[in-house]
Formats: C-alpha cells, sequence, structure tokens
C-alpha cells in the first residue's frame, strides 16, 4: 500500500511528483523517492528514508531538473525503512527505473535466478526484482512494452507498477495486476500524470482512464496505448470526474482528523441527499439496481469488512435485522474469505469500505460473488475497485477523508446502512409506509444533534490532561453500541498508541474485570434506552473495583452523574442511531489525548490509509 505517481509533459516534472506524493503520503511515509529524467543529461535519483518531508528537504541543495519522473512514498513489507530500500529501483546499469505497489510473491525464486545470471541487487525488497527483470528481457531485442509485459507475466501476486527508461525519455509505462492497487492515468494539456488515486491527479485534470486488472498504458506527452496482459493493443475511452480539490485542504484546522470530525453533521447530509425525504415514505436507491422480487428472495445478509468499517458493519448487522427482519452476521472480511462460508445466491453480501480499495473486503467480495451470492458495497470512493466489484454501490460522497484513522466515513457508513436496511425492509414488506415514515423521520434532525457534540472541545482537553499518561483503557458497550466501545478503543490505540480495549459490557464479569483498579479508566457508553440499568450495574462493578468512569450519557439522565467520574452528555436520539452520536466524544476523547502525547495524528506510526495487502 504504496503511493505511486509518474509524469510526463512539457513542466518540470520534479515539483510535480512531490505535489503528488504529498497527496498519496496517506498510503505510506516510511520512505519516499523519486527518480526524474533529463534527455540530455540521464536520469537522476533522490531518496530519503522517513516522511515526504525529508526528501523534499534534501531536494532544496539538489534540484532535479527534467520533465519525465516517477516517485513512491512507501509502507514497507520486505526491507526495513533505508534509504536503499526506498524506491524508484533500478537496474544493473540504471536505464530502467520503477516505482511499485503490492507484493512480488516469488521474488526470492525470481531473485535467485537473476543472481545467477550476474544481476546485483542492492536492496532488500521484492519490487527490485522487477526492473532487472526488464532489463534482462530487453536483452534480446525487444521493445520496452514486450519485454515489460513479459516480465509483468512472470510477477505472481497483485501489483501496480510504474516504469521509465533512460533510452526513452518522453515515455512513461504503467500496469496493473490484481487487486493491490490502481492507477489512474489523467491528460492534460501536452502532459499526462500517472498515480496510484485521483488525488494527485485532479489538480491537473479531470479527464482520466482507470486502467483494470491485466492492463498496461504506455505513454507519450501526446500519444497513449494500452495494452492487455498478453501484448494485444486496446483503446479506452477516458471520462471525466467530478471532484472538488479545495475540500482536500486543511481549512483551518490543526488536523485533518480533527477537520473531519467536526465535517460529520454535513457529510451525514451528503450521504441522505436525494435518497431521502423526509416526511414521505420513500427512499431512492437508485444505485442499487436489484428488483422487488430478488430482494424479497434474500434470506439471509452477511456484511463483510475491516477495521473501522468491521465496527460499522457491526452496526448494520442490528440495523438489517431490526428494519428488514432479515437474519444478519457481520465478519471480518479477511477471515470470511479463508474459511470457504456456506453463501448462496440467496445471501445479499454487503461489504463496507472507506477506500473501496482494501485487499481483505475485496477478496471477500469475490469469493462471495464465486458463491454466487449479490454483492453490494458501500464505499466512499466512487470509482473504487470495491464499486467495480459489486453488483451496487452506496457512494458515501463524504468528501476525502485524508486523517488516516477514519471519522467521518464511519458515521456516513452507519447512515448508509440504516437507510439500506429500511430500504430493505419496506421492499421485503417488513415495514409498513408508515413505519418507515418513521424511520426516516429519526434521521432528520440527526445533524443538528451531530453539530451539538461536535461544537464543545473543553472537556475532552480537560480529560486529556487528566488520562494523557495512562497505559490502559477500557471501553465498554452493549447491543447495538457495543461496536462503538470497539470503535472508540480503536481510535485511542491507533492515534494515541496507548493500549485499549472494548468489551461488550456483560463480558467484563467473565475476565477482564480482573484488570480493574484505581489506575484504569473505563468508558461507559450508557444512553438511553434498554441497555441502560444493565449499564448501570457494569458502571457500580467497575467503580466497587476503584475503575474510573468516563460514561457517555444521554441528556438529562443526571444519575449518570453521581455515579461517575467524568460524564459527556449527547442528545437524546432513538436507540438504533445512538452509534452515530456515541462514536463522536469517543473520537474527540481519542484525538486530544493524541494531541497532548504530541502523537502525530494524521499520519501515525505504521499505519496506512489504506491496506492494500492481505
Ligand atoms: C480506521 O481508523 C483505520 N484506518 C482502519 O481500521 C480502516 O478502517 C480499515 O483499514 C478499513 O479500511 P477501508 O474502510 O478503506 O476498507
Amino acid at each position: 500500500m504504496c503511493g505511486i505517481i509518474g509524469y510526463t509533459g512539457n513542466k518540470e516534472a520534479t515539483p510535480i511528483l512531490l505535489k503528488g506524493l504529498s497527496q498519496l503520503e496517506y498510503r505510506g511515509y516510511d520512505s519516499s523517492g523519486i527518480a526524474v529524467s533529463n534527455g540530455e543529461t540521464g536520469v537522476s535519483v533522490r531518496k530519503a528514508s522517513g516522511k515526504l518531508e525529508s526528501l523534499v528537504s534534501n531536494i532544496r541543495h539538489d534540484y532535479p531538473s527534467g520533465n519525465l519522473g516517477i516517485g513512491h512514498t512507501r509502507w514497507a513489507t520486505h526491507g526495513k525503512n533505508t534509504e536503499n530500500n526506498a524506491h524508484p529501483h533500478g537496474d544493473c546499469t540504471g536505464n530502467i527505473l520503477v516505482v511499485h505497489n503490492g507484493i512480488v510473491e516469488n521474488h526470492s525464486a525470481l531473485k535467485d535466478e537473476l543472481n545467477k545470471n550476474g544481476h546485483t541487487f542492492v536492496s532488500e525488497t521484492d519490487s527490485e526484482v522487477i526492473p532487472h527483470l526488464i532489463e534482462a528481457i530487453l536483452q534480446s531485442d525487444c521493445t520496452l512494452e514486450e519485454a515489460t509485459l513479459m516480465a509483468a507475466r512472470q510477477l505472481e501476486g497483485s501489483q501496480a507498477i510504474v516504469v521509465m527508461s533512460k533510452s526513452e525519455p518522453e515515455k512513461l509505462l504503467a500496469l496493473r495486476i490484481g487487486n493491490a492497487g490502481g492507477i489512474t492515468v489523467g491528460y492534460g494539456e501536452d502532459e499526462v500524470v500517472i498515480a496510484s488515486d485521483m488525488t494527485a491527479i485532479i489538480p491537473h485534470t479531470k479527464k482520466v482512464n482507470f486502467l483494470s486488472d491485466g492492463e498496461m498504458v504506455s505513454t507519450t506527452p501526446s500519444n497513449t496505448k494500452f495494452f492487455t496482459l498478453n501484448g494485444e493493443e486496446f483503446n479506452k475511452t477516458p471520462q471525466t470526474l467530478s471532484y472538488d480539490p479545495v475540500s482536500i485542504a486543511r481549512g483551518g484546522f490543526k488536523h485533518f482528523m480533527l477537520k473531519e470530525i467536526h465535517e460529520q453533521p454535513e457529510s451525514i447530509i451528503s450521504t441522505l441527499r436525494g435518497r431521502v425525504i423526509f416526511g414521505s415514505s420513500n427512499i431512492l436507491l437508485e444505485e442499487i439496481p436489484l428488483d422487488k422480487k430478488t430482494l424479497r428472495d434474500m434470506n439471509r445478509v452477511v456484511l463483510v469488512a475491516m477495521g473501522t468499517s468491521f465496527h460499522a458493519a457491526l452496526v448494520g448487522q442490528h440495523m438489517i435485522e431490526q428494519l428488514s427482519g432479515i437474519p444478519a452476521t457481520a465478519e471480518n472480511a479477511s477471515e470470511f474469505r479463508n474459511r470457504n462460508p456456506i453463501i448462496d445466491e440467496k445471501t445479499l453480501v454487503i461489504s463496507i469500505s472507506q477506500s473501496g480499495e482494501t485487499t481483505d473486503t475485496l477478496l471477500a467480495m469475490e469469493t462471495a460473488l464465486n458463491n454466487k451470492a449479490t454483492v453490494l458495497t458501500i464505499s466512499n470512493v466512487e470509482e473504487s475497485q470495491a464499486s467495480r466489484l459489486a453488483q451496487g454501490n452506496i457512494y458515501l460522497r463524504s468528501g476525502p477523508e485524508i486523517g488516516v484513522a477514519s471519522t467521518k466515513t464511519f458515521t456516513c457508513s452507519m447512515e448508509a446502512l440504516y437507510i439500506l436496511s429500511a430500504y430493505l425492509g419496506r421492499q421485503n414488506g417488513f415495514l409498513s409506509e408508515e413505519m418507515l415514515r418513521e424511520k426516516l423521520m429519526d434521521l432528520e434532525k440527526l445533524p443538528d444533534k451531530l453539530g451539538r457534540i461536535t461544537s464543545g472541545s473543553k472537556s475532552y482537553i480537560k480529560l486529556a490532561e487528566i488520562y494523557h499518561d495512562t497505559s490502559n483503557f477500557l471501553y465498554l458497550g452493549r447491543g447495538i453500541n457495543y461496536p462503538i466501545a470497539l470503535e472508540g478503543a480503536l481510535k485511542l490505540k491507533e492515534i494515541s498508541y496507548i493500549h485499549a480495549e472494548g468489551f461488550p459490557a456483560g463480558e467484563i464479569k467473565h475476565g477482564p474485570i480482573a484488570l480493574i483498579d484505581e489506575n484504569i479508566p473505563v468508558v461507559a457508553i450508557v444512553t438511553s434506552g434498554k441497555m441502560r440499568e444493565k449499564m448501570v450495574n457494569n458502571i457500580h462493578e467497575v467503580k466497587t473495583r476503584g475503575g474510573k468512569i468516563i460514561a457517555i450519557a444521554t441528556e438529562g439522565d443526571e444519575e449518570i452523574e453521581t455515579l461517575a467520574d467524568h460524564t459527556i452528555y449527547i442528545p437524546d436520539a432513538t436507540e438504533m442511531l445512538t452509534p452515530l452520536l456515541t462514536t463522536i466524544p469517543l473520537q474527540l476523547l481519542a484525538y486530544h489525548i493524541a494531541v497532548k502525547r504530541g502523537c502525530d495524528v494524521d499520519q501515525p506510526r505504521n499505519l496506512a490509509k489504506t491496506v492494500t495487502v492481505e
């Protein structure tokens, strides 16, 4: 899950590559590098370990000039975060240079063979075999395109690759094998930009092509050709994107994560827009091209996802069952596809992935399709791989999410699941017209309620002052708020590096209660509804053992304040929608603790925004 970029045109390549890499850095930031070709003086390669800013400051004193180049920002899989392992990687002569995303699964065998034939490797990466393979094939007198395709056919695993050659200083090649990562080709005026995703393309052009699995592009600024992996040339018509580049700026907030937390009242309106008309009993989901009979025949729903999206799936499981009456289970996508699940044409599989590019989730979708299930996806990227695999895509329209920790796409995913569940319920007759109208009305006040929660920060700053040095946190929830306990714990651990665990509160007596002492804060979600009394009992159990309680409670529930050490109130809402509210204080708590600890909130260590390896 690295970011890759290429440029060929009439402008200086270096600033374009660096700007593009800054937009792709969310995909990995262990090291970065560029190679720039200047027709007359050859190719200059610059690399640095660590974040992109190290490369940028190196280049300031040693600017590589030229009109063609490739760049890479790395999330390490094979080999440490050293400058040597940073991309681009070259062949023995430095003629071929390559940036790569994915894993060459048979790299050891290929490397042994190339070593025997006299090739010398300078890095510990799997990627370095690619330029050497191309070099070896080029010796048999073929074109760069032919050699690259022949090399690609020998690679096992999913890959996205961009190739340049010193001998062809206007030409870039890019290819995609499998689902490890996309390649977008953007056409400007006398220039072509190639990148892992649209964020790096949009500043230049909205006219693009997406490479599909098994396709290669070969391009100069004025001439673009497409090939299949077998070398057959074909035509591909470009499409025009709609995307607002201004919205990716931080907009006055200290971090993208904070900006994205504050965007939630707006982004949930965006998800609703055109789909729900308040006061009516109608949901418009034109993006789901399934007829009433197909939907009525579904006897089971399986939701697949990873990480935060998996927590949305767990919430969705409750929503599907309660609003459509269809039995539903949420499954970790990676586990699901590795256990030969029993599903058939009467199973509706819903994948949730903000990026639509998570390999485990894509593979789970493929498993479902191979078993004849109907597959829908919920994602925040309109032209993602997930959306292309699925029979229907509910596009979240949350706007780009740059912070590695998901926030607004989580709330929007839960909202999309609520809408989809109600839609299924109405289609199969589980919900009457009147019931549907009521369910939709419950959504109406949600943006305003979210806005009230995001507006204050004082109490979180105070909590961060008290608890930022704590080593462990527990999060407890029940029912539809149990997944929010998991999500609260995930948010805290990923951005503050504090160990945190979420539990269904009923579970604590079965073991975790042994952890409770005066040093452990316990975040308890104790909102009004059928779980409240049981949660109050859990709070007593923790307090009796000296634990500190941070309670998330419903406004007006004054009793909680007398039990808990700290109480954060959220507005009242129908129980099924409370997860969209209770998650926000937990995002803010994690954020302020991480800031107080001096952590890199938007780019936490060891993580990447999009996980394109299994
Ligand atoms: C959440 O904060 C993490 N960034 C991570 O768990 C993420 O939700 C997971 O990798 C799935 O990503 P997706 O939604 O893009 O598929």
